[in-house]
């Protein structure tokens, strides 16, 4: 029976930690910007908690909504307001985006030293040449501590990233690389993903198709992270992994929910908290 690894247990220390240093401060408190330009539920759950969470540690959040009407220009026109405001640290643009909306456009216009998301392709630049970006993006940064925070060795390991989004499986394999594992990335066209995921001493499975992962296609002993997350009918949420078969052969797995997801907005706040610092330097 695999360890289970406890998301919210160490997001929730990640979180004490800054809400500590936060209430020491003397000056401003870090502030974060949110723009929410969709009407997906699941995007304003995830902007509602990051708004409260964000509260809960002592930061200033600011969440800007707009309905489909918006125009192009006028979220142009917040982020340039956001570039300049010496009282914002970072900025969030939660995507997707509505589909008329440049998302390309939107990204590159935010300064890359206040792109809490680590999207700017400055940041995506830096993280690919091995080099420190502004910020990190969220999710692979969460899973990267996750792994740290249980001694998982990733050195000279097979590690298999199943998904290839800007947003998650792209950056997990540049950090995964930076860790010296031996990185592979299998997406919607890969054939015979089994054979992949039986070789993987490490499986990042962000897909979205429910139970993808079964217990037939792990590696005694591997360690299974899941960026998955769908939500049936009757609102249970179901991950990448068939958890309660693939724990029993795993060594280390992540559940859904309580996995990867809370490290997500731990990091959103702690690259806030971070590019604050660095702002104030400045
Ligand atoms: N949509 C899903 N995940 C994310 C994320 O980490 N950041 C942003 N901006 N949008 C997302």
């Amino acid at each position: 029976m695999a360890v289970i690894i406890d998301g919210k247990k160490i997001a929730d220390k990640i979180l004490d930690e800054i809400k500590s240093k936060v209430s020491k401060l003397e000056n401003k408190k870090p502030s974060l910007a949110v723009i929410l330009a969709n009407d997906n539920p699941s995007s304003a759950l995830y902007v509602n908690s990051k708004e409260k969470k964000s509260k809960s540690i002592g930061f200033n959040s600011f969440v800007y909504r707009f309905d489909k009407e918006v125009e192009q220009g006028t979220i142009k026109n917040l982020i340039i307001k956001l570039n300049n405001d010496p009282n914002i640290n970072g900025i969030l643009l939660q995507l997707p985006l509505f589909n008329h909306l440049d998302e390309r456009e939107l990204i590159e216009l935010i300064n890359p030293k206040k792109d809490v998301d680590g999207f700017h392709p400055i940041n995506v630049g830096k993280l690919n040449c091995g080099l420190k970006p502004y910020a990190k993006c969220c999710t692979p940064k969460g899973i990267i501590r996750l792994l740290k925070e249980y001694s998982i060795e990733l050195t000279g390991k097979n590690a298999l990233v199943i998904g290839r989004s800007n947003i998650v499986g792209k950056p997990v394999a540049a950090m995964l690389l930076n860790e010296n594992a031996t990185v592979s990335v299998a997406h919607s066209k890969t054939k015979n993903l089994k054979e992949h995921t039986l070789r993987a001493d490490i499986i990042i499975s962000a897909t979205g198709c429910a139970h993808l992962i079964k217990a037939d296609m792990v590696k005694k002993g591997s360690v299974i992270i899941d960026v998955g997350i769908v939500k049936k009918d009757d609102g249970t949420l179901l991950g990448d992994v068939d958890f309660e078969n693939v724990k029993n052969v795993a060594g280390f797995i992540t559940p859904v929910p309580g996995g990867v997801g809370p490290m997500t907005i731990a990091s959103l706040l702690e690259n806030t908290y971070e590019l604050y610092l660095e702002q104030l330097e400045n």
